[in-house]
């Protein structure tokens, strides 16, 4: 009998942080794989540790914390090569459950403009690789990288060749988003019917979104047999993104009686996942999208409205409760305690790592308490949310004050204060508020950033609603040498209050603040690799590589 559970890949950390912007810090990777763990999805794909030591980092430390026994697999990547196979496999040493995920193109024309290989050459390589992986772990995945533009009995001789080194699941990648769910659902098939001991493996989907077809053609893979569904939160990822997992999941969970399969996704986890991340990478979710925009629940026409005050289920297939968008909205106030705080946060997931830390988010609470009436979920887990985007300020925003108006100039004062304790007064003109007092703080920082995105959005309904602002900026030095390091000039800041423009000032001081945080930081990490078995002279990674971005 075919198996009913699929299972959820989430490459969100691996797939989804190579796209452009949506780089993270090993404390933001840290974050999102907690959450992920308590989404339930089966198996994280939690870095490339060849990429770099930060890299092998992340994937050791999210290996060690998140990888308990009652923990997600935690899968890395690692080209088919022995030394990115050796490097995935001692970054995930710590986790209880470890799969190494190797990959290598089976299409011609991968195979002859970037590899400058045959066929025959690159079927040796993929057995040999499997079969060294295999002899260090149980769980090995393996993808024939652009399978959907492959010649289909070359795709059937390589994964059978795999098959017999012992992969345990076989991951069907449409690399550039070209396959229909068609071809797609032809082509597992395809693989069921001619891969002999198939039968004892897992076939997977892999589809990115250049056509927008990545969730139809993973969902037509599952109807044709595939077990697996490797996607990513807000359905970030290389280009046009790969399959959302939320939609995915969703998808499977409404649609159940048809796909007759079901998922070990804790639903109710889905909108603050994919906040979460949003805030994280800076990179608002569209008001429109499916399960997680902001509209996604709203019912706006007359008629739409009407229906649904009746009868929820006639304009709603599935509710805003099932997807945690609403439910457990107790809401607090000025006379809420320490105590009542305390339980809403560890009802949210956030556990404060000391009594100082929840001493700040409480005194932020008690702050918006005074300026907002009723406070609910949202606003406690913007607020969360903040404090888990503050890094160790090199400056602290202490004033800001913006005069702005029909026919003014706006002019904006500061005081940053720095960790010498030194105060810093500037003022400036802009264009607009937000300009007037991003180059007051620019005249303090003196450090040359291109702001890339900004944008606002209110948490909550209501004329008092808290503001959140995400802001990108791009460090003009860094922004050399990203060419070698693709991502390290990019960071992004995300500031919440009721005043709008206090929010844009918090934003942008964050991202300053990480950026000057950033070369001190990689050179830890890189540090730390090294200490926790990196092999250096493999890479030719040096512990101050970063060090040259001076100021
Ligand atoms: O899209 C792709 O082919 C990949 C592989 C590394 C699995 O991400
Ligand atoms: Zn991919």
């Amino acid at each position: 009998m075919q198996d009913s559970h699929v299972r959820i890949f989430d490459t969100t950390l691996r797939d989804g942080e190579q796209a452009p912007g949506c780089t993270m810090s090993l404390e933001e990777k840290l974050e999102i794989a907690r959450q992920l763990q308590r989404l339930g999805v089966d198996i994280i794909e939690s870095g490339f540790p060849a990429a770099s030591p930060g890299d092998w980092a992340a994937v050791h430390q999210i290996a060690k914390e998140v990888g308990t026994a009652d923990g997600p697999v935690i899968c890395a990547l690692a080209r088919a090569n022995r030394d990115d196979i050796d490097k995935a496999w001692t970054a995930i040493q710590p986790a209880v459950k470890k799969r190494i995920h190797t990959f290598l193109s089976s299409s011609d024309i991968h195979i002859e403009y970037q590899f400058k290989s045959t066929r025959e050459k690159m079927l040796e390589r993929a057995r040999e690789m499997v079969r060294y992986a295999r002899s260090l772990c149980d769980d090995i995945e393996f993808s024939p990288m652009d399978a959907s533009r492959s010649d289909s009995a070359f795709l059937h001789q390589m994964l059978t060749a795999v098959v017999a080194e012992g992969a345990t699941t076989l991951n069907i990648p449409d690399t550039v988003g070209f396959t229909t769910p068609d071809e797609y659902a032809e082509m597992i098939r395809g693989i069921l019917a001619n891969v002999p001991g198939i039968e004892n493996c897992i076939i997977s989907t892999h589809c990115h979104d250049d056509l927008g077809m990545a969730v139809a053609n993973s969902l037509a893979g599952v109807r044709a047999g595939a077990r697996q569904v490797e996607c990513t939160i807000n359905g970030i990822g290389e280009r046009a993104g790969n399959a959302s997992l939320e939609e995915v999941v969703m998808a499977l969970h409404t649609r159940n009686a048809y796909y007759g399969v079901s998922t070990n996704v804790r639903t109710t986890e889905l909108t603050r996942s994919s906040r979460l991340l949003s805030s994280f990478i800076g990179i608002p979710v569209p008001p429109n999208k499916a399960i997680v925009g902001g509209n996604a629940f709203a019912h706006e026409s007359g008629i739409h409205q009407d229906g649904v005050l009746k009868n929820r289920m006639t304009y709603e297939i599935m509710s805003a409760e099932t997807v945690g968008l609403e439910g457990n909205m107790l809401v607090l106030g000025k006379h809420s305690g320490r105590h009542a705080f305390r339980m809403k946060l560890v009802s949210l997931g956030y556990e404060p790592e000391n009594e100082d830390e929840f001493q700040k988010v409480f005194e932020r609470f008690k702050e918006l308490c005074d300026r907002k009436k009723k406070i609910d979920d949202r606003d406690i887990e913007a607020l969360i949310t903040g404090e888990h985007q503050r890094v160790e300020e090199v400056y602290k925003l202490e004033h800001v004050q913006v005069i702005t108006g029909t026919s003014l100039t706006p002019v904006a004062t500061v005081r940053l204060v720095d960790q010498q304790g030194h105060q810093h007064l500037a003022a400036a003109h802009g264009t607009g508020p937000v300009d007037a007092i991003y180059k007051a703080i620019d005249s303090v920082v003196k450090r040359p950033v291109e702001l890339l995105e900004f944008s606002i959005n209110s948490v909550t309904e209501g004329i008092d609603a808290v503001a959140e602002v995400s802001v990108r900026i791009r460090d003009t030095i860094a922004a050399q040498q990203a060419a070698a390091h693709p991502g390290i000039d990019l960071f992004n800041g995300y500031g919440v209050h009721t005043d709008t423009m206090v929010a844009a000032a918090e934003a942008y001081m964050g991202a300053l603040n990480k950026l000057l945080q950033d070369r001190g930081r990689r050179i830890n990490d890189e540090k730390s690799a090294y200490a926790d078995g990196y092999d250096q002279a493999k890479t030719g990674y040096a512990v101050d590589s970063f060090a040259n971005t001076s100021k």
